[in-house]
């Protein structure tokens, strides 16, 4: 009965934890936050909690939610000193009558909570973005999505016309600052109870605006569960999601009958009809349904996910997302 999938190859050793919490008969809730502490712990994600690239002033900033089976939800933004940013959504959650938190008042509540501040910057993001402050208005992040495997943040110049080239193109002393970055992790999981939850912990989008926000903290753009029905994650550009609400919306057409799969599609079609999508935009989306049937799609190949079950002999497995369906690849 449990399942667990966690976004990226990053999610890979996240979502194990998080199945094995499952299958010691932890609740699908602190499965997922103890999937997602994991990556916020680990320096060499540099999308999620310690370790990610800062925003355009040099500060990094997190956001995370998370959702129960009961419609429970607690969010956090802006975070600036705390590397457990999904344990203080979940606290928002279970002691405060408030969903979301953000910046200075999420910061003043999980010290009052007692948890540790943290440094956040490590000296590999300091020297990524040292690098990229060299040049601010010449040299852009863009996210890059190969044909096969996973996509990474790539530096380009841009001239004076606006035209693209890629930096290692021209300056190979930049060429590694792009190295390995991903997106966010999202961890859905069903309990042996039958019980559904879902977490989404990120850094955001590297070299953002200072005080921009995505779509991970905001209920029903990157998270959204409904017990009764399913559970969805979106991972990405976070302003797609944000502008079409895809968990939300994929949780409700599952609602109405819509298979897993294809309730995917449809939020991805709407993905497609935004006038701000341009071909560098990624967007990768996970559902599992109250029944334990699990899907994922993506906007364009090179979105990985982890996933483990009883179907697939409780092994945990990382997939390749591509436009032809799922490639199941055992680690
Ligand atoms: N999906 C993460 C973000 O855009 O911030």
């Amino acid at each position: 009965m449990p399942v667990s999938l966690a976004t990226w190859k990053h999610g890979f050793q996240p979502n194990r934890i998080s199945y094995e919490a499952l299958l010691a008969g932890s609740p699908a809730l602190d499965a997922v936050e103890a999937g997602a502490k994991y990556c916020e712990a680990d320096i060499t994600c540099m999308s999620v909690g310690r370790g990610g690239l800062p925003d355009a002033t040099g500060i990094l900033t997190l956001d995370a939610s998370i959702m129960d089976h009961e419609g429970n939800c607690g969010s956090v933004a802006f975070v600036q000193r705390y590397e457990h940013v999904i344990s203080i959504a979940r606290r928002v959650m279970e002691k405060t009558p408030h969903v979301m938190l953000a910046g200075t008042g999420a910061e003043a509540f999980a010290e009052r909570e007692g948890f540790p501040q943290t440094e956040l910057l490590t000296e590999k993001a300091k020297a990524y973005y040292s690098e990229w402050l060299k040049q601010p208005d010449r040299l852009q992040v863009r996210l890059r999505r190969a044909s096969e495997g996973e996509h990474e943040y790539v530096f380009v110049h841009v001239d004076e016309n606006g035209k693209e080239t890629e930096a290692h193109e021209q300056n190979g002393r930049i060429s590694r600052l792009a190295e390995a970055s991903h997106d966010t992790i999202g961890v859905l999981a069903m309990d042996s109870a039958g019980h559904l939850a879902g977490a989404c912990t990120t850094s955001g989008l590297a070299f953002k605006l200072h005080g921009r926000v995505g779509d991970s903290p905001i209920i029903g753009a990157g998270l959204y569960v409904d017990g009764k029905v399913a559970a969805a994650v979106a991972t990405g550009d976070g302003e797609l999601m944000m502008r079409a609400c895809s968990a939300f919306h994929v949780v409700e057409m599952v609602r109405q009958g819509v298979e897993p799969g294809e309730a995917l599609e449809r939020a991805l079609k709407r993905i497609r009809q935004d006038h701000h999508l341009t071909p560098d935009k990624q967007c990768g989306l996970m559902v599992i349904r109250a029944d334990g049937v699990w899907a994922a799609r993506s906007l364009r190949p090179g979105f990985q996910l982890a996933a483990a079950s009883s179907q697939l002999q409780d092994k945990n497995v990382l997939h390749d997302v591509t436009k032809r369906g799922i490639t199941v690849t055992t680690i």
